[in-house]
């Protein structure tokens, strides 16, 4: 539902359209009766003493520790849908609020205010703005990653992006297209990137502590190494580097990767459009391949938070360096930044247990709009896989093998492992094919028709392959799927999932649809205009023999719809009142192999804001091949065949948590004894107009603090009220 959420459709290829728990236990109550604690008050202090000792999903996704067995039952009673400013938990369920948008992460950071005058550099020891990917790191008593420990952990997570009425006194300070509050855009600036906390259970809860030294905050300031094949390269010369090898910054972090060596990929997905790039003066500057490559990615405009508006600038270019136009004298960029857009767009390795380290964009892994990049289970001699998608309308679904076969005597070695097994691998791009086949199209310089003679884009090398790695699956013949959101492995059988959360009838006309993106239809709405298109979106997964193979099997394990919807053609997954939903986004297996399914909805909020379901899928192929009617709006009809998996019930797909309003439920982790699930509630209350911001009884949310207070993006901790593991 975000309209920050630059969703955009870029692919002009002809290619086949194939809380510190501040005060104790202010619990978020599950049952009906207990509806009315949405809010909690009295959120003070949040400083946790640190206490502890347990691990990450990686006990079961990426090797180490013992996986519990598969889930066959969820034992909750489904919780209903709502549009209630608050969270909805079922009965014997509560949740705590851990760690909210301002939460000081250092000694002596004061409390967040919350009211726009908290000072812009105390921004960069503060939670940042729009939780979204979060990943649990077991903390060993030695200060090591342990895939064990179930009482003391790292918590990383992404914020993608701001709501930023609600960070400035009166929303940002904009006159005629420029922003004249350098404080403004500074703390901008900062409340992006990625947070790392220390949390500790106590006493059955869990805090976080403030004043941990494992605590960082990465933003757009921070100094990462760019790293891989496209390293050093021309592309990549800037003013800060003219040997194209580092960069400030990452920014959009939109979900995440992890690693069996115990490392984070903070994965960049919106980043074009903060790049300020004023056509009709640069495009006469441009080489034709440059403009195809910012046509391909987007990259023009005013910038989407203006920050390269700001005057005068500072020696280091804070601000200017967000303008890509070519505004220096030398051939080669390295006394401007017409180059910054090719230095993001990345996955970003992050070694949270080295507060110290430098963080390294891994190029060999493709420069697109990354939701997040998900592995396969590591297996000792074989490569390693990771599974990625670009989240725009009618992008791909790529994935990378590694070059070097995994041994385990790398899991201790942090970012050191990252250079053997991230900066030396292949690209691949899917092809869906109409019989349920599939296969993976290789992105490797002189292969296939990604050489310097293609038509569309000469590519010059691989450097260049990487960096326009849209235009290289393009040349492939990839499948334009219905927008590629996470990821997620399912942790006994090996099947990808991945979530493809929708689109609209522009993107996905009637005459594309086709067997793995079916749908084009009329979703309708009890409120406001019809929505066309897949609006609902839906789940594709893929079983391989292995996660190198180059070919695999799919169906559609899940459509979106409502309830009410046609049955035929629409609700193909015979979705219930208990478990209908919108536009899946969030896609996760916890370790005992339930499937958790986030939605980013704007489609289905006349009836329900946004939601988190639990799911005990079934495998690739269980279910039938299906005909769908597919009707647009002047009422030509097309009829696809597609391939549904077996329809859950109500006893294998039920609603298990709705979120505030205007919300979006994103990013999900837990403890590895099951008992604790960490949620992300993103931009609560994101659609007030920003000129509402001077009068609090017009804020369009209020969570979690409730009364008249600025709503804040925020991680929860859901536990059972009886201490068990969460779902079954
Ligand atoms: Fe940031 Fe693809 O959602
Ligand atoms: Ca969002
Ligand atoms: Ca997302
Ligand atoms: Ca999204």
């Amino acid at each position: 539902m975000s309209h920050h959420e630059l969703d955009l459709d870029f692919n002009r290829s002809s290619n086949p359209e194939m809380r510190a728990i501040i005060a104790r236990r202010n619990v978020l109550k599950g049952g009906a009766g207990l509806a009315a604690l949405s809010f909690f008050g009295g959120l003070a202090g949040c400083n946790g003493d640190g206490v502890g000792d347990p691990t990450p999903d990686l006990v079961s996704s990426a090797g180490g520790g013992v996986a519990p067995p598969r889930a066959t039952t969820l034992s909750f009673n489904p919780v209903a849908k709502s549009v209630a400013d608050a969270i909805r938990l079922p009965a014997g369920y509560y949740a705590t609020v851990l760690y909210r948008l301002g939460d000081p992460i250092a000694a002596g950071v004061p409390t967040f205010r919350n009211d726009g005058t908290d000072s812009a550099a105390s921004y960069a020891q503060r939670a940042g703005d729009h939780h979204d990917a979060i990943q649990y790191f077991g903390l060993g008593s030695d200060g090591r990653f342990s895939y064990n420990a179930t009482d003391r952990a790292l918590l990383v997570m992404n914020h993608e992006a701001i709501t930023p009425a609600y960070l400035h006194p009166k929303g940002p300070t904009i006159v005629n297209g420029v922003r004249t509050v350098a404080d403004e855009v500074l703390r901008e600036l900062y409340v992006h990137g990625v947070s790392v906390i220390e949390i500790n259970k106590v006493n059955g809860n869990w805090i976080y502590k403030q004043d941990s030294s494992f605590n960082r905050r990465l933003h757009t300031l921070t100094p990462m190494t760019i790293s891989g094949p496209a390293a050093g390269s021309r592309y990549m010369v800037t003013k800060e580097s003219p040997s194209g090898t580092s960069i400030r910054g990452t920014v959009n972090n939109c979900a995440h990767g992890y690693t069996p060596w115990g490392t984070y990929l903070a994965c960049e997905e919106n980043w074009a459009g903060y790049f300020r790039r004023t056509t009709a003066t640069d495009n006469p500057r441009r080489s034709a391949k440059e403009l195809a490559s910012f046509g391909r990615y987007g990259v023009a405009g005013a910038g989407r938070e203006l920050w390269a508006t700001v005057t005068p600038d500072t020696a280091d270019n804070l601000y200017g360096r967000w303008n890509a136009e070519v505004r220096g004298t030398s051939t080669d960029g390295s006394d401007d930044y017409r180059n910054g857009p090719n230095t993001y767009g990345w996955n970003v390795e992050i070694d949270p247990f080295a507060p110290a380290s430098t963080p390294k964009k891994r190029t060999a892994m493709g420069r697109f709009a990354h939701e997040g990049a998900w592995p396969a289970k590591p297996v000792a001699g074989k490569p390693i896989v990771y599974y990625m998608g670009c989240d725009s309308r009618n992008e791909y679904i790529y994935k990378y093998v590694s070059t070097a076969v995994w041994d385990p005597a790398d899991a201790t070695r942090g970012l050191a492992a990252g250079d053997k097994y991230l900066d030396n691998g292949k690209l691949y791009a899917a092809v869906f094919s109409e019989d349920g086949t599939g296969r993976w199209v290789e992105l490797t310089f002189n292969v296939g028709n990604v050489t310097s003679a293609n038509a569309t884009y000469s590519f010059a090398d691989q450097a260049d392959v990487l960096i326009n790695a849209r235009l290289a699956a393009d040349a492939a013949g990839a499948t334009k799927m219905d927008r590629p959101e996470w990821g997620a492995v399912d942790p006994f059988s090996g099947a990808v999932y991945m979530t493809l959360t929708n689109s609209n009838a522009t993107s996905r006309t009637l005459a594309s649809t086709n067997a793995s993106n079916p749908r084009h239809y009329n979703d309708a709405r009890t409120t406001g205009t019809a929505q066309r298109g897949n609006a609902n979106g839906h789940i594709i997964r893929w079983l391989e023999s292995e996660p190198s193979a180059s070919t695999f099997r799919w169906d559609v394990y899940l459509f979106g719809a409502r309830a009410t919807a046609d049955a035929q053609n629409v609700n193909l997954s015979g979705l219930t009142a208990e478990n209908d939903f919108s536009s899946p986004d969030g896609a996760w297996f916890g370790s005992n192999g339930i499937f958790w399914i986030q939605t980013d909805d704007g489609a289905y909020t006349d009836v329900t804001n946004c939601m988190l379901l639990a799911a005990l899928p079934g495998s690739v192929g269980d279910g039938a091949a299906r005909t769908v009617t597919n009707t647009d709006a002047a009422g030509a009809t097309k009829t696809v065949q597609t391939f549904v998996g077996a329809a859950p019930g109500t006893a294998k797909l039920k609603r298990f948590l709705v979120g505030p309003q205007q919300a979006e439920i994103t990013g999900i982790t837990e403890s590895p004894d099951g008992k604790a699930l960490f949620v992300n509630i993103q931009h609560p209350g994101e659609d007030m107009p920003v000129a509402d911001i001077v009068d609090p009884t017009r804020f369009t949310s209020h969570w979690p603090d409730g009364g008249l207070a600025r709503p804040r993006s925020a991680t929860i901790v859901i536990q059972r009220d009886d201490g068990g593991v969460v779902g079954v």
